[in-house]
């Protein structure tokens, strides 16, 4: 496809908001959709991003913080109004920002009309819009599935002698994507936010929404790499997600996102677990007519060191038919703060990686201010699989956005002990006012960063070219048309000299931009340099 890089999704940055998380306007120590609007024009005037995505806000009991739907096509009231997301919708479509939601199909709560009708009893219409079983000899459970938040994937539902799955909580029966009916009642509630003017959906763990029509056991792991609880890593999932006819579903919502108004351009983006490229670039579809972008966690996996990081570049590259687009991810609600994992050094050049990589960035909120993985003492954790198991916990990457030294952090005006998860230790120092006029900071590079990237489009829809690079150091090209840069990076622990010859666009360590490189420069840990070799 000669015009690959044109969309606003393939030369866009995302931005994830996590609602709870992000501003609140009501001083109940939860953020709120009015607090996103009052913020979006952080986002795209101070930032520069493109796209925000929200995690759930949708009607909820909060099982899993919005991820337990009660009612797909409705706000919760902790979060607002649907004249509230109308307004954020207004609000930011007026600052020129894309607007992508959380879609939930894989399951929905246990207190949605739903699943409160498919339980009342065997005969009722809706049984079938979840997947129930009736027990083995003895009681015994259908199969042996496993919750990615560990225990059984089946919970016995007494009153009417059966057990229902759940690949999540037992407060998040699955919906039985085989009937027709929830098909098409879930199609119904994408087009209610299409209606509203959404360009786009996020898709929680769309791998899994088709299983083995037999629900047949899995077998035993050999080495799969963990995502989630022990008890789930503990077999090779080849029967409970990912079944072949998936792909026929994804076509479905293509072109039901494409369709409905050919004049917007939306996006559809996949969560889905790291999978060999193999499988992971059919979920792009055959033709290019499956998902728009399936999330690329591999960064996020990957060890930090170049040879590391320079492989997963490499075979994405590799793998990808022409018409797919790359994606990469630093950062979400589920996984350790970026600059906990990597340092803070680090997180200077990954934030060059993320930025100047070929393919849409997701940016996790709070990262460009290197926010850190908080502490959060046992009496205030929240998230539940923390709970299930032990040391898992996300809450950590989920504490309220610092936006101020105030003591609610510019986030909310409540008591400290009144929000919904304690703000990081560190938010005095790190927030995005002091860090707004430091030019030496992680959110004056992040600016800088989005800038050049708007600005160049070797940046954001240029090819990629990898060089060699001396060890310690990720050394590539980005080209267009004549325009030919370069990028270095020092993902190692010691200084490494680099020869680079060009003008600096950006620079991770103080300021060089401008300045002529002729020829040996060092690079400190976790520094890099774009510089403009043509
Ligand atoms: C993946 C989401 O990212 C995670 O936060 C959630 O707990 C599970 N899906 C279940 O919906």
């Amino acid at each position: 496809m000669s015009d690959i890089g044109h969309l606003w999704w393939q030369h866009g940055v995302v931005y994830q908001i996590y609602p709870r998380s992000f501003q609140d306007t009501t001083g109940n120590g939860i953020g709120d959709l009015r607090g996103v609007t009052g913020r979006l024009s952080y986002l795209a005037d101070v930032l520069g991003v493109d796209a925000i995505w929200l995690s759930p806000f949708f009607r909820s009991p909060m099982a899993d913080f919005g991820y337990d739907v009660a009612d797909y096509v409705d706000v919760d009231p902790i979060f607002g109004t649907l004249d509230d997301f109308d307004a954020l919708v207004v609000e930011a479509h007026r600052l020129g920002l894309k607007v992508v939601i959380d879609w939930v199909p894989n399951h929905s709560s246990d207190r949605h009309d739903w699943f409160l009708e498919s339980s009342s009893s065997r005969d009722n219409p809706k049984r079938d819009w979840y997947i129930w079983r009736p027990p083995g000899a003895d009681g015994a459970l259908p199969n042996n599935w496993v919750s990615l938040f560990g225990g059984p994937a089946w919970t016995f539902h007494e009153p009417t002698g059966e057990y229902y799955l759940h690949s999540f909580l037992s407060q998040q029966p699955d919906l039985n994507w085989r009937n027709p009916e929830v098909v098409d009642a879930m199609h119904d509630t994408v087009r209610f936010w299409m209606d509203r003017g959404v360009d786009g959906f996020r898709l929680d763990v769309i791998h899994m929404i088709l299983k083995d029509p037999q629900l047949r056991d899995n077998p035993p792991s050999t080495s799969q790499p963990g995502w989630f609880a022990v008890e789930y890593d503990a077999f090779e999932h080849v029967h409970d997600k990912a079944h072949p006819d998936i792909h026929e579903q994804f076509r479905r919502l293509r072109s039901l996102v494409d369709d409905h108004d050919p004049s917007v351009e939306r996006m559809l983006v996949g969560e889905i677990e790291p999978l060999p490229w193999a499988e992971w670039v059919e979920f792009y579809g055959a033709e290019g007519d499956g998902l728009h972008l399936p999330f690329n966690f591999r960064l996020i996996e990957s060890s930090w060191d170049a040879g590391s990081i320079k492989g997963v570049v490499d075979e994405l590259e590799a793998a990808l038919p022409s018409f797919a687009w790359p994606n990469y991810v630093l950062g979400n609600h589920d996984q350790t703060r970026l600059a906990s994992r990597v340092g803070d050094q680090q997180a200077r050049a990954a934030a060059m990686l993320l930025l100047t990589l070929r393919g849409t960035p997701t940016l996790y909120y709070g990262d460009e201010i290197g926010m850190h993985q908080a502490d959060i003492p046992p009496d205030r954790q929240q998230d539940p699989f923390g709970r299930r198991v032990p040391g898992e916990g996300r809450d950590g990457c989920r504490t309220p956005m610092q936006w101020d030294a105030t003591p609610g952090a510019g986030f909310s005006t409540a008591d400290a002990s009144a929000l919904w998860l304690p703000l990081a230790e560190d938010f005095a120092k790190r927030n995005v006012a002091t860090q707004l006029d430091d030019p030496g900071s992680l959110l004056s590079l992040y600016r800088n960063l989005l800038r050049l990237r708007r600005a160049e489009p070797a940046l954001n829809r240029g090819s990629y070219r990898p060089l060699d690079g001396p060890d310690g150091v990720f050394l590539f090209e980005r080209l267009h048309e004549t325009t030919e840069l370069t990028v270095a990076l020092n993902l190692g622990s010691v200084p490494v000299s680099v020869d680079l010859t060009g003008t600096v666009l950006a620079n991770t360590n103080g300021d060089h931009r401008g300045k002529e490189l002729d020829g040996t420069t060092e690079l400190l840990p976790g520094e890099g340099f774009v510089v403009r070799v043509r």
